[in-house]
């Protein structure tokens, strides 16, 4: 069984201030660092770090070679990482503020450069039974979900960052959701919270695994016969990004791997609690090593 992750891979220019820059205000920095990153990318990096056997497929710029070289290093395949010639590699301009929250702006670049053709040459390389993992940087994803469901493949979807192209793809082709509370909302078509939003996505996904995170509230794992819950461990917050990133690397590696959904639920709580205390996406995300190591109460 193969795990291929279809997603963006990002260069993260991430800046150190005081607070989020407002409206017509102009303020300066106090650092700037240059990550690598994207969504699709730190996954990748989350699920071999947690001893997953994962081959990432995405489009990078002439500027990104060092994104394919990271990954490389890190013990993703990546066969499937192309090169464009005339376009940028993605990127994020994030803000990180003293508490260690951020904002971020997106730009596309080569991850919305995805073709149709390119990917049937990937999906040429997996089979029935394989998994596919997936969020919300790159074009195509209607098709690639598609595509994954006629070869027989499993699809995890982490509609990060959600917005109205989420509801282009087939969501009852999705095996399992990984969303946080914003993201549940929207795809549940309300406001509620918690437990009262996790029924109604059961509700209106009645054959999908669910994985809420609810932040400093932990999270809960959903499917037809089982609710298991998690707590987060606490602690001190350098910068927030990658966390959901690692979390949904670890959980799925921890499952396919065999463990109870409990134990992937717990490796995955600590090492995104590790995550937080480090600067930067990828770098941050921890070795299993690590995780197993650590004493969080
Ligand atoms: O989830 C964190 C990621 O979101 C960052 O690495 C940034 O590239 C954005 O895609």
């Amino acid at each position: 069984m193969k795990v291929l992750n279809f997603g963006s891979l990002n260069i993260d220019y991430v800046y150190d201030v005081e607070h989020f820059v407002q409206k017509g205000e102009t303020i300066s920095s106090t650092a700037l660092k240059v990550f690598s990153g994207g969504k699709g990318l730190n996954q990748s990096v989350a699920f071999s770090k947690a001893g997953a056997d994962i081959y990432h497929a995405g489009m990078i710029g002439t500027d990104g070679t060092f994104l394919k070289e990271i990954l490389k290093e890190t013990g993703v395949k990546v066969d499937y990482v192309k090169q464009a010639e005339t376009v940028r590699t993605g990127n994020a301009i994030i803000q990180n503020d003293r508490q260690g929250d951020n904002c971020i702006i997106l730009y596309g670049g080569a991850n919305q450069t995805i073709s149709k053709k390119f990917v049937e040459e990937v999906f040429r390389g997996f089979e029935s039974g394989d998994w596919l993992v997936i969020q919300n940087e790159i074009n195509e994803n209607p098709y690639i979900v598609e595509c994954a469901h006629k070869k027989g493949m499993k699809v995890v979807l982490n509609p990060s960052p959600m917005n109205e192209k989420i509801f282009d793809i087939n969501l009852k082709y999705v095996d399992c959701f990984i969303l946080n509370e914003g993201e549940g909302k929207v795809l549940a078509g309300n406001d509620l919270q918690g437990e009262e939003l996790l029924d109604e996505l059961k509700k209106k996904f009645p054959h999908t695994t669910i994985v809420l995170t609810l932040g400093e509230r932990g999270s809960v794992y959903a499917d037809e016969n089982n609710t298991v819950y998690q707590k987060a461990y606490k602690v001190k917050t350098v910068d927030t990004t990658a966390a959901g990133d690692t979390f949904t690397g670890y959980f799925i590696s921890g499952r396919l791997q065999g463990m109870p959904v409990k134990q992937s639920l717990e490796l995955a709580a600590k090492a995104s609690a590790i995550t937080v205390t480090g600067k930067g996406a990828a770098p941050s995300i921890p070795w299993m090593e690590e995780v197993l190591k650590c004493d969080f109460e």
